[in-house]
């Protein structure tokens, strides 16, 4: 009897504990982790995730630093890298990435994302690769990429992408691979490329620019790759094939 009831106690003991510590670690005051605990939520809340690849992984018993294609810092618990490549996750981008503020790599590559690209994201200072390649992205690319100073790669190819290419870009001084290839983007190639001294590919073709190639393409000195198509579809060419040697024409 004794026994018993003690067992009871023992059992609500547990159940109290279980409801008192999520408050608990709510009336702590936000930290850092809390707010990419919640960047995180609400990322997952805006994807229908049809094969339930988060649902079943992204549980709250488990820290986020140990869900799917989260890496964390080893210091402090904060989020470096949100990488789902190939992961079915259907929906749009939550803004509220834009608070990962310790996120070095962003790669949701193929994973059928619709909506537009957070302007949020320029908030991500220390962002060395944004990867949002093969999925149904539209609008605009937003200016604020140009606060991302610290981006190497920005690869956003075969999306649904339009307006002109931001003239921001030229503030990405470390960027060493550009891919914008099959979108709608249009308009001029803006002149950024005086600035971008690491760019070694480049590839902005099958979208719907004219006009000429930007002076400052011909010479960047690490330019290995760039996509052929925006030279023959631009009139009059600067180039020459020679001032590119992988170009094939
Ligand atoms: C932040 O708060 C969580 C609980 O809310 C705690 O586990 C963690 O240790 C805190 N981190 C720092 C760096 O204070
Ligand atoms: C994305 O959706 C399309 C059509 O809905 C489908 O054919 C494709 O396999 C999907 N890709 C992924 C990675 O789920
Ligand atoms: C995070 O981002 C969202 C949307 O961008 C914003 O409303 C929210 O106040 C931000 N801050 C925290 C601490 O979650
Ligand atoms: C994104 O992830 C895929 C799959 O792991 C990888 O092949 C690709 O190189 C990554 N993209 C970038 C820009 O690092
Ligand atoms: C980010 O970029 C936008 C647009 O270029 C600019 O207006 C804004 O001041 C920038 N914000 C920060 C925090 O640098
Ligand atoms: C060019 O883009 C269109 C859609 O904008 C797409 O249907 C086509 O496959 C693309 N071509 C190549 C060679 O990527």
């Amino acid at each position: 009897m004794q026994h018993a009831s003690y067992k009871a106690l023992h059992l609500l003991h547990l159940v109290l504990l279980a409801t008192v510590l999520p408050a608990a670690a709510v009336s702590s005051g936000s930290n850092g982790t809390d707010t990419d605990l919640d960047a995180l939520l609400a990322f997952k809340a805006q994807l229908s995730d049809p094969l339930g690849v988060l649902r079943g992984n992204w549980t709250p018993g488990t820290s986020f630093c140990h869900w799917l294609g989260v890496s964390c810092s080893q210091r402090r618990e904060r989020v470096t890298a949100l990488a789902l490549p190939n992961t079915p996750l259907h929906g749009s981008i939550s803004p509220y990435i834009g608070n990962l503020s310790f996120l070095y790599v962003l790669n949701l590559t193929n994973s059928n994302l619709t909506g537009t690209i957070p302007a949020e994201l320029g908030w991500l200072h220390r962002l060395r690769v944004l990867a949002l390649p093969w999925n149904s992205l539209s609008g605009y690319i937003p200016a604020t990429v140009g606060n991302l100073t610290r981006l190497e790669s920005l690869v956003l190819l075969e999306n649904s992408l339009s307006g002109l290419i931001p003239d921001e870009l030229k503030d990405l001084q470390n960027l060493r691979r550009l891919d914008l290839q099959t979108n709608h983007l249009s308009g001029k190639i803006p002149e950024v490329f005086n600035n971008t001294p690491y760019l070694s590919y480049l590839n902005l073709g099958n979208n719907s620019l004219w006009g000429t190639i930007p002076v400052g393409i011909g010479s960047l000195p690490m330019l290995q790759i760039l996509s052929c198509k925006i030279i023959t579809s631009l009139a009059p060419c600067l180039l020459t094939p020679s001032i590119i040697p992988s170009c094939k024409f």
